[in-house]
């Protein structure tokens, strides 16, 4: 089997490809080891910048713009005081609440639609000859043996990615870094607590207090990394979400948790994201702590840069984009990077932290100078929004 694009993954960046080349005339291949129904069901983050709603909505797909929610601003919530960031006021953009998964089903129901050859439930992927024609062998959901050749290959296949460590060492860098903290996530049964986000900072951790739908929320909260979320009964998470939230007359709606799960902290890149005819997108190059939402917004972006430098190249035969493909993309990849250490040190608390009260004080006042000056709120707003025309 022949095919001009091989893509490793179905998540949102590997199918936003997949369906970004279909509507250029472009032929591509994509191969998963998950199921459809396992994606589609692994609660990710909720928040789309406007361009990633451009993107969607640019290529039909648009039912992001009747079931999703246009946030025009965000609340910090400072030891229980409430500060908003108007990011229509203070930039002219917003963003959008509208959950991965539901982004998933929507492109996964797209490429269906159009015939589009997605392989979910696949073992045994194996990728081989980067510097030539590429192929990809693996083992369908019946159990039927394939290969595939390609003339370019791309790796969408996550923060594991196997097609990243097929790239021998001399050829690539990888940069780390680890926090002492994880989030425990819930979905909880109940009204929204507030119209907007709120991103709590108290001396008892972070909070973040999101939304799904009218009836079903999504929380957060600060937590130690080796936690179980097992453990944990519903009295002990509202507990700590009612110490770090709650206060100056605002409560938490509650409700039963029906979701219950911890997310390692972690901030890694892999440069250059191309080797040969190999290039890699989303969390398979990059990783970004959850803190302000950059993930699938980045690896939509790096989709975008991806698919105009493969339609330049499959058009012209000239290779000029897609030799500067992974130089465009890590132009964002280290912003966002920037933007989600940072939010995630303004906002969290660092027990561990040998000198902790000179930090808590010095965070605390990082704060202040932020939220009391309208430039310091319109840099979160601008950052937060996704830096839109730059
Ligand atoms: C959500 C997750 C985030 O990391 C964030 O910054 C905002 C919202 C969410 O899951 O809704």
């Amino acid at each position: 089997h022949k095919t001009q694009v091989a893509i490793m993954g179905a998540g949102p960046a590997g199918l936003m490809l997949s369906h970004l080349l279909y509507r250029a005339g472009i032929d591509s291949t994509v191969v998963e080891i998950r199921s459809r129904e396992a994606i589609s069901h692994t609660v990710r983050a909720g928040i789309l910048e406007a361009g990633s709603v451009d993107l969607l909505v640019g290529s039909g797909v648009d039912n992001v713009l009747r079931k999703g929610h246009e946030h025009e601003g965000t609340e910090f919530r400072v030891n229980g005081e409430g500060h908003r960031i108007d990011f229509k006021g203070l930039t002219g953009q917003s963003v959008w609440l509208y959950p991965q998964n539901d982004v998933f089903d929507d492109l996964a129901a797209q490429r269906e639609a159009d015939g589009g050859d997605v392989r979910y439930s696949c073992s045994e992927t194996q990728v081989s000859d980067l510097l030539g024609r590429p192929k990809v062998q693996f083992k369908d959901a019946e159990g039927q043996e394939w290969e595939i050749e390609a003339e370019m290959l791309v790796g969408a296949d996550g923060s594991r990615s196997h097609c990243r460590v097929q790239i021998p060492e001399a050829e690539r860098t990888w940069y780390f870094n680890e926090y002492p903290f994880a989030w425990f996530g819930i979905l909880t049964e109940a009204p929204r607590s507030a119209p907007e986000l709120i991103y709590a900072n108290s001396a008892h951790g972070f909070a973040l207090i999101s939304q799904r739908t009218d009836t079903m929320q999504r929380m957060y909260f600060q937590c130690d990394p080796k936690t179980n979320p097992a453990d944990w009964t519903e009295e002990q998470i509202w507990e700590q979400l009612r110490l770090r939230v709650n206060g100056n007359g605002f409560e938490l709606k509650e409700g039963p948790v029906i979701d219950k799960v911890v997310l390692p902290f972690r901030s890694f890149v892999h440069t250059p994201m191309r080797y040969g005819n190999l290039f890699l997108a989303g969390d398979a190059a990059h990783t970004v702590p959850p803190t302000g939402a950059k993930g699938l917004n980045l690896a939509l972006h790096d989709v975008r840069l991806l698919f105009e430098s493969l339609d330049s190249y499959f058009k012209t035969g000239s290779s000029a984009l897609i030799d500067t493909y992974s130089e465009r993309a890590l132009d964002r990849v280290w912003k966002a990077q920037y933007f989600s250490y940072w939010m995630t040190t303004l906002l969290h608390t660092v027990p561990t932290e040998e000198n902790h009260a000179f930090f808590r004080s010095r965070q605390l006042g990082e704060l202040r100078s932020l939220l009391e000056s309208e430039h310091g709120r319109a840099y979160i707003a601008e950052c937060y929004t996704g830096w839109q025309g730059k």
